[in-house]
């Protein structure tokens, strides 16, 4: 029986290791050449690939073509401008690189007190968020570190304090909206209603204006508050109906008491 396995095993062996390669090499072929290419040169050529693969653009599927052009699967003339490549942008070039796919947050940037100042010491795109290793965004990108390297901490702590606020109160209403949907109510109106507000905030950062931030975030919190009165309003109809519920097993407990003691007395 035992050495039956072992002969099946050497038998099947060849096969294994024949199906092995073929498959890494589809997999290697699914790769863009850009990678497989800049993994093996020096580090200042493949430190690109090692920091990219952890970022939200490789979670993405946004590869080196994605942003540098060229072709991904022809070795040989990956880096023909004639295929599109673009080469490493240059400083002032930037914002317009990553602006090809984020167009609203670059339109946004071009306009601000750090676009007006692009080239000339204001921050680009890579400034706050990298190059290579570009992360999910979020409001601890505003921290003391980062924003004094140019100018003071000030205004940009107003911005952070104020967006954080704001941050705070769509957390906890997405919290109850979640628990409310475990539960199966129909919330679908306040849920979408959420949805847009959220992306609404978070197309305020990048105009770097605290006057804008504080109005904005006003109106945001007073259509926050009316999810808030619509949720409450849903706490007290689940609040009715658990009374109600709790009424209607007391009666039948009571009923039930009723008819054993009617039994008992009459028969
Ligand atoms: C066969 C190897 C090979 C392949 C394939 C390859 N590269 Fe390169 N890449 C190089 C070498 C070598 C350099 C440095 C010399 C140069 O700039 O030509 C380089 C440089 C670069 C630079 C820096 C250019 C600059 O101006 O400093 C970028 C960006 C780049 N490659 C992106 C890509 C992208 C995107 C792809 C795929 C579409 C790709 N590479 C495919 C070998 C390769
Ligand atoms: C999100 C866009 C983006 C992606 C994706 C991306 N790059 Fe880049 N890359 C840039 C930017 C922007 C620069 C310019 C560097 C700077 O100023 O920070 C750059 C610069 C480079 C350089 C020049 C580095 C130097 O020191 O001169 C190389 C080489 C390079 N990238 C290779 C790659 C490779 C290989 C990949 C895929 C693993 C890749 N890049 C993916 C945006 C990207
Ligand atoms: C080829 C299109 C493309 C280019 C070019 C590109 N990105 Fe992206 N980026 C995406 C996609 C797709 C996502 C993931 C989906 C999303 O969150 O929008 C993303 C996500 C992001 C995020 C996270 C967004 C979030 O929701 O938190 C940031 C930050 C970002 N990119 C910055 C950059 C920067 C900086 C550059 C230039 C160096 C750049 N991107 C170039 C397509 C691109
Ligand atoms: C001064 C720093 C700074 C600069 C310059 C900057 N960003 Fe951002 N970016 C941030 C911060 C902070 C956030 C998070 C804002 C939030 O959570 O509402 C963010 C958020 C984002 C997001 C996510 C937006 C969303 O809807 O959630 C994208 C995409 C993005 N930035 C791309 C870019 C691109 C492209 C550029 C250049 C045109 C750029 N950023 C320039 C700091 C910066
Ligand atoms: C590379 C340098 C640089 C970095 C880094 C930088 N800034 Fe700026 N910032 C500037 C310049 C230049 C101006 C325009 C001149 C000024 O007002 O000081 C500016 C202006 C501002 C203003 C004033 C806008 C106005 O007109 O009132 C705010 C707010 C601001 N930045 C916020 C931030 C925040 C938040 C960060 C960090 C996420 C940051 N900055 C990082 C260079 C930078």
């Amino acid at each position: 029986m035992t050495l039956c396995l072992q002969l099946c095993a050497l038998l099947l062996l060849p096969f294994i290791s024949f199906l092995m390669p073929t498959h890494a090499a589809a997999e290697d072929a699914a790769e863009p050449v850009c990678i497989q290419c800049h993994s093996k040169m020096p580090e200042k050529y493949s430190l690109p690939v090692k920091l990219w693969r952890g970022s939200i653009h490789a979670e993405n599927g946004i590869a080196c073509n994605g942003c540098h052009g060229g072709d991904p699967k022809d070795a040989a003339n990956a880096m023909n401008p004639a295929r599109g490549f673009l080469g490493a942008p240059k400083e002032s070039a930037i914002p317009a690189f990553c602006g090809r796919c984020h167009v609203g947050v670059m339109k946004d940037y071009l306009a601000s007190a750090h676009g007006r100042k692009l080239g000339v010491g204001g921050p680009t795109c890579v400034t706050c968020h990298g190059n290579h290793q570009v992360m999910k965004a979020s409001l601890e990108l505003i921290n003391e570190k980062s924003c004094s390297r140019c100018h003071s901490f000030e205004r940009a702590r107003v911005i952070r304090d104020t967006m954080q606020e704001t941050e705070k109160t769509i957390v906890a209403i997405d919290g109850r909206i979640g628990a409310y949907k475990m539960i199966g109510t129909d919330i679908e109106k306040l849920e979408k209603d959420l949805f847009a507000v959220r992306n609404r905030f978070h197309t305020l950062f990048h105009d770097v204006n605290v006057e804008l931030v504080k109005n904005e975030s006003a109106q945001i919190q007073a259509d926050l508050q009316k999810t808030q009165v619509a949720l409450a309003a849903l706490d007290t109809t689940q609040q009715n109906r658990k009374i109600a519920g709790a009424v209607a097993v007391a009666f039948l407990l009571l009923l039930a008491l009723v008819i054993h003691l009617f039994k008992k007395t009459f028969t």
